[in-house]
Parts: C-alpha cells; structure tokens; sequence
C-alpha cells in the first residue's frame, strides 16, 4: 500500500521572507484559495506574532480555509504561542508550528542558550501549544548542521511532549542529498519514540538541492515535505511545490509513498504567485516556466510529433498548462462573464466589485478584440490593486513621444482624495511618467526592479508591469497590467508607492 506524502505549503510563511515578496491580507487571502483548491494538505499561513498585520492575515486565512489545515508559525515564547493559538481559533484543522535552533553555531551565537535550555524551552512550547490545538509541530531549526546526538534528544523529548510533527530544516541550504537522507534515517531508528510523529523535511536551496534533499528525505522515511510555490522563500528559496509533486509522481516507480494535490493547479497557482509577488518565473524553470514543454530544436519537435514520449516525460496538460483559451469578447454579457470567472476559481467578494470588474472587461474588449483566461486574470487583479483605500490613484495620463523629441508626461493623480496634475520629461516615456508622479508624491524611493510582461501574445496583448521600490529598508512590489505599457507602468508605480509609504514594522521569526 502507498503512505501519503503530506504537502506543507509556506509560501505565506517562508515565501513571504524573500525580501520583497511581502504580500497584503487581500493576496495571501487569493493564494490560500489557489492552495486549498490545489489540495494542498497544510497552508502555513504565516508569523502570527510578527505584526498585527500578520495577525490578521493568518486569522483571516483561518477563517477561510476549510478543506486544508492551516497553520501559524512561532517562536518558542509564549507570547509568540499564544498569538498563533489566537489567530488559529476559527480554522476547521489548526496547526502550531513552533521552532527553536539546536546547531550549537545557533545556540551559542544566536540564542545564548545551553543544550539543556533548549530542550526545556523546547518541551514547554510544544505543551503550551496543546492548550490550543492538539496538531502541534515542532522544528529543530538548522538541524542541517546540529549534532547528531542532541538532535535525537531534543526530538525525543519533543515527541514525549506531544509534537504530532518533527520537521528538520536544513535552514541554510548546506546539505548534500545521500547525507541528508541517512539522517532523516538515523533520526527514524534512534528516536525510540519515532514512530508516534510524522518526521517532515523543510530544505532550503542555497547549493540548488533543495529538492534533491527532500526526495531524498522522502526516500528515506519523511512523511511531509514543506515547500513553496516557484521556490520561494528566504536567499535561494526554499523546494519547490510542483518539482516535488511531479519528480513524486513522474517517478512513482521509485517511491512508496503519494501527494494528493491536483496538479493541474500547479501552473496557474504559480502564475499567481508570480503576479503577486512580482517575482518573474524563469522561462527555463521546470514545470511552471514558459518553455518547459517547448521544444525548440527541430529533432526533438520531429520526435514530439511523432510520439510525445520521445522527448516529454510529463503531459503539459496535466500540469495545467492549458490553451489559453479565447472565452469572451466584445458581446459577452455579464453572466457569461460571472460564470468564466467562477470556472476560473475567481471569486468577486461583492456585487460592486463584479460592476468594477465587468465594467473593465467592457472597457478592455473595446480595445482588444479577443480576451483570453490570462487577460481575465490581470483585470480583476489590477482591480483589486487599486482599492478604495490607496492613497494615489491614477486619473488620466497622456505621454507625446517622437522621434528626436524628449518624451513629455502629463499626469493628473488623486492624492488622499485630491485631484493633482503634473508634467515632466523623461529618457523615454515611462520614465517622462515616473517622474511626473514623483513631482506630486515626492516618496523618494529607490527603484529596484522595473519589467514587463505580455500577459498572451500579439501585439493588442496587455502588458504586466510590475516594479520595486526600496525606501528605508523596506521593499514593496507593484503591479498594473494595461494594453497600453505605459499606463500599466504608472499604475504599477502607484500601487508600489501606495504599499511602501505604509510600511509595515514586524518581527522576522529567525533573527
Ligand atoms: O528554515 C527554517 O529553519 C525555517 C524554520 C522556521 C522551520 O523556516
Ligand atoms: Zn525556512
């Protein structure tokens, strides 16, 4: 018989740590439902003591969320315990995920704490966890590089206490596959109590093994893999969801034991953490990248047709990888426009938010003549952004660019509710339109990453811009999509100065 291979998403934990992948209450609410729909056993919904920000998110994804478990992350402090037991009242299968560093580079440098106090801190978060939930996790942070001996010690005692879970982090991404492997091993058969908790693997891919590390975890007895959406997460990120998922499923003739997440879910799920987060897919990423079923040189597009298996080891369409379908146009009426969105998985929380959005797809079909499931997507995601409550939004913007003229910008913004006008030139024009918004907001900021994307081909194509801004430390991310890029580009600009003139102050759990 086949063991389940339990799937622990972090994308809003771990993912959310990338600097600049921070997402809002309203982002992690549309990822948790991608999650959930995915079949993802484990939402890790993120830090509940890090800010009242977080706090409420993790509560809100809680509330949400019915048919995965969610999860709250914290230290071994009581208040950090306590917060998580809080934020989790409401979810139907809430999980306490607390943590504690046992290599002695942590416990020496970081903790200041002696082996013995480890334990003792160790043992006493886990009990005080039970009195919210009795699904209680316990990771001995960077078990990568700890010892052996006290790891046994610290998991058994942890188990006696009743940690349902053990994971083991190789927080900063220094372990080799064959190595890593045999400890999950060594743990299984030297922790006389090991059979009463599910060991778990949490691998970070500073050295690229990240996946590598928890197949072979796997292989060896893990029984939930902890990973993220494209590998999110802090430095190099940390396993991939849908490489683990399909290496598992692909190569099922190797393991014994089984994911249940609908994998079809996998390269739209992607798509909207890359959306959200402003963080590009590689095109040459397995399975969500653009070109990993594109077959470039013509012997292998021969083969392709004349037997998939030539050259394909997995089915595009089984990952999700759809024809981007042309679903509505210019006639389309708003139930026919509804019921897409539903198929879609997109849920409108209220009836303006449907005349918003329809009134844009009005707006967009005019324009484009065909509109795709991707085009939909960026609609109401772009609605979305610029919510009542953002401080700038665009108004109008007219750019005059020609040929040996330097490109001119006018712009009329709401600011806190005030009509604004400005003018600037610029190198070009999206830069002529930066500029004239900076002569209104004046935020100062430092401009860290500006792309764009065409969301489906041809040149009527919306372009997706997103940018990063830097100020003071914080960093946050923009997005606007447009059939005109430099529309999208001042609308990005915007959302991005809307997030990081509210910075939030909250508490990394690790350092
Ligand atoms: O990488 C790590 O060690 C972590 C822990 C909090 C599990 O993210
Ligand atoms: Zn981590």
């Amino acid at each position: 018989m086949t063991d389940k291979l339990i799937i622990f998403d972090t994308t809003l934990r771990d993912g959310e740590q990338s600097p600049g992948a921070s997402m809002n209450q309203d982002e992690k609410l549309r990822i948790a439902t991608a999650l959930e729909r995915m079949h993802v056993d484990i939402i890790e919904a993120g830090f509940p003591a890090a800010s009242p920000g977080d706090f409420a998110a993790v509560e809100a994804v809680a509330r949400l969320v019915k048919d995965s478990a969610v999860c709250g992350l914290a230290r071994t402090l009581d208040g950090d315990i306590d917060r998580a037991g809080e934020a989790l009242k409401d979810a139907a299968a809430p999980r306490i995920h607390t943590f504690l560093a046992t290599s002695p580079i942590h416990m020496r440098d970081k903790l200041r704490m002696t082996p013995d106090e480890v334990v003792e801190a160790a043992v006493r978060a886990v009990k005080r966890a039970l009195r919210y939930t009795d699904d209680v996790e316990f990771s001995p942070e960077d078990a990568g590089r700890s010892e052996t001996d006290f790891l046994c010690r610290v998991i058994e005692a942890v188990i006696a206490a009743g940690a349902r879970t053990v994971n083991i982090p190789d927080t900063v991404g220094y372990a080799l596959p064959h190595r890593f492997g045999a400890l999950i091993q060594t743990l299984r058969e030297r922790v006389p109590n090991s059979d009463k908790a599910i060991f778990s693997v949490h691998c970070h891919n500073d050295l690229g093994l990240a996946v590598a590390n928890s197949l072979a975890a796997v292989d060896h007895g893990a029984r939930q893999v902890e990973c993220t959406i494209n590998g999110l997460g802090e430095r190099a990120g940390n396993a991939a969801l849908e490489e683990i998922v399909m290496a598992m499923r692909t190569r099922k003739d190797e393991f014994s034991c089984e994911a249940r997440v609908d994998s079809t879910q996998l390269v739209p799920c992607s798509r909207l953490v890359s959306t959200i987060t402003g963080f590009p897919v590689q095109p040459n990423k397995a399975i969500v990248g653009i070109n990993a079923f594109a077959h470039e040189a013509g012997i292998h597009q021969d083969g392709v047709l004349k037997s998939r298996e030539t050259y394909e080891i997995m089915r595009a369409e089984d990952v999700g990888w759809s024809a981007n379908r042309m679903v509505l146009g210019k006639h389309s009426g708003r139930n026919a426009f509804r019921s897409r969105l539903e198929q879609l998985g997109i849920e409108l929380a209220s009836a303006e938010e449907l005349n918003d959005a329809f009134a844009r797809f009005k707006d967009l079909a005019d324009k484009k003549h065909e509109i795709f499931d991707d085009d939909l997507q960026a609609l109401v995601t772009d609605s979305r952004l610029e919510g009542e409550n953002e401080r700038f939004k665009l108004l109008t913007l007219k750019v005059c660019s020609e040929t040996g003229e330097t490109p001119l910008a006018r712009i009329t913004l709401s600011v806190d509710g005030e009509e604004k006008s400005a003018e600037a030139e610029g190198s070009g024009p999206v830069d002529a339109a930066f500029k004239a918004i900076e002569t209104e907001v004046k935020s100062d900021c430092d401009l860290l990453l500006y792309s764009v994307n065409n969301i489906t081909s041809g040149t009527d194509s919306q372009g997706e811009v997103t940018v990063r801004v830097e100020k003071g430390g914080h960093i946050a991310n923009g997005q606007g999509a447009d059939t005109d890029i430099v529309i999208a580009s001042a609308k990005a600009y915007l959302n991005a100065l809307n997030k990081i003139l509210r910075p939030v102050v909250r508490t990394h759990p690790q350092v």
